[in-house]
């Protein structure tokens, strides 16, 4: 399995300002972008695959938006509009979420009232962590065995603090090269090199 975590510090967690911060300072394209890619191959989608939107900018709780690629039917297409409609409607039957709830919104689409904090300590134990950052060790170089997890932000930097914690999981640094990548090419990156 092929996990990809993806923090998006300020896309809000309401669907109507989410909606609305298309090509905004929150950028919440990415969002779509980075499913798209993790999700959809020419003519059919990926089995192998999990996705985790974390939706950061929230009157309460996070949101932990989960897509499992073999469960999921129809989200309308991969247009960059239908993906962004599937992550409001997920949204929206999340409203009311109580801290921790979850609530399944079609097939192979999840939420959770989750941080991305608790969703890394509950993956870690049971994937090896992969934290996608330019320093780190060349992916070329790195040995992956069964089932992994890479998690990746949006335009903002993951917090020291939360860096730290992420660390004491044992998560590995890895970069795909020297230039900034959007996450969503750095997802494809990931998929060809898994692939080869
Ligand atoms: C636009 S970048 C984030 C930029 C953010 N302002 C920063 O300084 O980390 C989006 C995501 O892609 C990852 N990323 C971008 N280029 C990369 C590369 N060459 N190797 C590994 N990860 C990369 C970043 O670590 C981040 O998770």
């Amino acid at each position: 399995m092929r996990v990809f975590v993806l923090k998006a510090r300020k896309a809000p967690t309401d669907s109507t300002p989410f909606l609305a911060s298309v090509g905004q300072d929150a950028h919440v394209e990415i969002l779509a972008h980075a499913l798209m890619n993790a999700l959809f191959i020419s003519k059919s989608h990926r089995d192998d695959v999990i996705v985790h939107l974390v939706l950061e900018s929230s009157r309460d709780y996070s949101r932990t938006i989960t897509f499992t690629a073999s469960e999921i039917g129809d989200l309308g297409g991969f247009a960059e509009q239908a993906l962004l409609n599937a992550i409001a409607r997920a949204l929206d039957a999340a409203r009311d979420l109580k801290k921790a709830a979850a609530v399944e919104v079609e097939a192979g689409v999840k939420v959770r009232a989750l941080s991305f904090e608790h969703l890394i300590k509950e993956l870690s134990k049971s994937y090896p962590i992969y934290l996608l950052d330019r320093k780190g060790v060349d992916i070329r170089k790195v040995e992956f065995a069964g089932d992994v997890c890479f998690l990746l932000t949006d335009h903002i930097p993951i917090a020291r603090k939360t860096l730290n914690s992420i660390k004491r999981l044992g998560a590995i640094k890895i970069s795909l090269g020297p230039r900034m990548l959007f996450a969503a090419q750095c997802i494809v990156l990931i998929h060809n090199e898994l692939d080869r």
